[in-house]
Order: structure tokens, then C-alpha cells, then sequence
């Protein structure tokens, strides 16, 4: 019988085309950047080997182009000892890509091709079925087609798996299950902002937000909020709770949210019974370290890298 994975990860993959530049350009400019380089991002992806790194048993449930770069993604995934049992190619659509620019105060803009990504259906989240309805937790984003996504929480809820759902890139007409069917609704400033149309600029913002999530029947929400940490909700206790975070000089944010999400699937499957703010407060250290690299997945640390007392 197969292993009993920690972490399923349900979503996508993409190629990470990533240009530094001294700041953002505006629209109808050209500007010099001063490096470029090409990597594995995609928000699934991140995800996952976020949580394989620090030592979750992981797969991949995603869809790459059968072309040069979903062939070096199932490398990569096998470097990251992330399974990839679920992982398929097609010859339908270019493996999805990202266009990313980073300026000289680690903040980005990002353009996504999802490609191959949207072509992930039914017959491949099916086979995946009996290893998902084993694991200990799913991850779910936003990068596949969204009826995917949804399928996957619900199988999840049957089989008592416990999930994430983070809405990114949030899209204003979220269907109201997504809300229902996930255990941890988990997204960052911008996302609460589009999701509930409220302004989120502070940890008081991020309370209300979160309060307005958790009434359309999530049972714990967190708003991450970068350098501020984030803000944690439960329905058996809503009073929001900030877990502020280490200050650190941020080279590349690009993934960092991606980092703690897999890091927080990690603390699930591996630490259940810690209080979900203890886990928040741990995932935010983590990805406190992926903004003190150089881009997305090549930031995020391992287990080695970390203090003993996070595990
Ligand atoms: O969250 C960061 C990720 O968003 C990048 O890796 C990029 O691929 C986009 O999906």
C-alpha cells in the first residue's frame, strides 16, 4: 500500500520569469531592470514544497505542459521529495508561467499564464481521490479552474481531511462554498480587501475583515499581513487575534505568503493539536525567512535551516 501522505496539494505550477528593477513601471513605461532570472513558483507548487522542506510527506495533484519547462517542474519536485504521482502533461497547453517584476524594496507586481494549469479536470482530481481521502491535509488556491478547487475541499470534508483554502488570486464572485468548505480560510490584505470590498490597512482593519469572512461560515480565517504578522479568527472564539511577527530586511516578498501557508500545513498535519495561533506564529517566522532570499521557491528554507524549537 502506498504511504499515507501529510500535505495534498491540489493547484498549480507555474514558471517564475522574474525581473529585478529599481521600482514597479507604470503602465505605457519602459524601465531598465538589473537582473533576471527564471524559477519554480506557482502557488500550489510553492505551497507544497514549502511544506515537503520542512519535512511534511507532500504530492501534487497539477498539470504541466509537455515542453521543456513541465519536464525540469517534475524534476524539481522530485528534488524536493514531493510526489509526483498525481502530476500530468499535456500537449494541449504551454506549462503555466509567471511574469514577475521585483523592486528594490522586495515588493512585486505578477502577471500569470495559468496554461496547462486550467486544463487540470475531474478524471485526474479522481484518481488522486483515495490518496487525498488518506492525507492530513489539503491545500487549495485559486490557480486552476475554480470548480477544481471547490471538488477538492468537498472531497477533503467527506473524508474528514482538514483543508486550507487560500483565495489567490481572488476573483470578487467567490462562490459562497468555498467559505463553508474549508477549515482554514487563509488569504492576505489585498484578498480580504477584493473578497469583502473593505479597505484592510491595519491589524484593526484585518479584524474586521476577518469577522466578515468568518459570517460567510468559515470556521478560522487568517489575514496575513506581511511585516505585521497576522491577524487569526476562529468561530468557536471570533475575537481577533494579532500574532505579530520578527522584523527583517525583505530582499524578494515574492511566495512569502505561499511559504507560510505550506508552513501552517506542516504545523497540521505534523502538530494537530497545537492552538491555530501558536502555528500562525510559527508559519510567520518561516516565511520571515523566505523574504530574506532572492526569489520564490530558491528562498524558502528547510528544516535544517531553523531553529529547533519551530518543530
Ligand atoms: O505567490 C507567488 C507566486 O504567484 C509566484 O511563484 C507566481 O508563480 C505566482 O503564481
Amino acid at each position: 500500500m502506498a504511504e499515507e501522505l501529510d500535505v495534498v496539494v491540489v493547484g498549480s505550477c507555474m514558471t517564475d520569469l522574474v525581473s529585478q528593477a529599481p521600482r514597479l513601471p507604470k503602465a505605457g513605461e519602459t524601465i531598465h531592470g538589473h537582473k533576471f532570472f527564471i524559477g519554480f513558483g506557482g502557488k500550489g507548487a510553492n505551497q507544497c514544497v514549502q511544506a515537503a522542506r520542512l519535512g511534511a510527506k507532500a504530492a501534487m495533484v497539477c498539470k504541466v505542459g509537455k515542453d521543456f519547462f513541465g519536464s525540469s517542474y517534475i524534476q524539481n519536485f522530485k528534488e524536493n521529495s514531493v510526489s509526483t504521482a498525481f502530476v500530468t502533461q499535456t500537449a494541449e497547453a504551454m506549462t503555466g508561467a509567471a511574469s514577475i517584476i521585483v523592486n528594490d524594496a522586495g515588493e512585486n507586481a505578477i502577471v500569470i499564464v495559468a496554461g496547462a494549469n486550467m486544463l487540470l479536470g475531474e478524471e485526474e482530481l479522481e484518481r488522486a481521490r483515495s490518496a487525498l481521502g488518506k492525507a492530513k491535509v489539503l491545500l487549495c488556491q485559486l490557480e486552476i479552474s475554480s470548480h477544481i478547487s471547490l471538488q477538492a475541499l468537498r472531497m477533503a470534508r467527506q473524508s474528514n481531511v482538514r483543508s486550507i483554502f487560500n483565495p489567490a488570486p481572488a476573483i470578487p464572485d467567490l462562490h459562497p462554498d468555498f467559505y463553508k468548505e474549508s477549515d482554514v480560510f487563509c488569504c492576505n490584505e489585498s484578498e480580504a480587501e477584493l473578497l469583502t470590498g473593505a479597505c484592510v490597512a491595519s491589524v484593526d482593519d484585518a479584524g474586521r475583515a476577518g469577522l466578515e469572512l468568518l459570517s460567510r461560515g468559515c470556521a478560522a480565517v487568517i489575514v496575513t499581513m506581511g511585516p505585521q504578522g497576522c491577524v487569526v479568527l476562529q468561530a468557536s472564539n471570533p475575537k481577533p487575534k494579532h500574532i505579530p511577527t520578527t522584523p527583517v530586511n525583505p530582499v524578494d516578498t515574492t511566495g512569502a505568503g505561499d511559504s507560510f501557508i505550506g508552513a501552517l500545513a506542516f504545523y497540521m498535519a505534523h502538530h494537530p493539536s497545537l492552538p491555530l495561533e501558536e502555528m500562525s506564529r510559527r508559519a510567520n517566522l518561516v516565511a520571515a525567512v523566505s523574504v530574506q532570499g532572492v526569489g520564490t521557491q530558491t528562498s524558502y528554507p528547510y528544516k535544517q535551516d531553523l531553529a529547533a524549537e519551530l518543530f
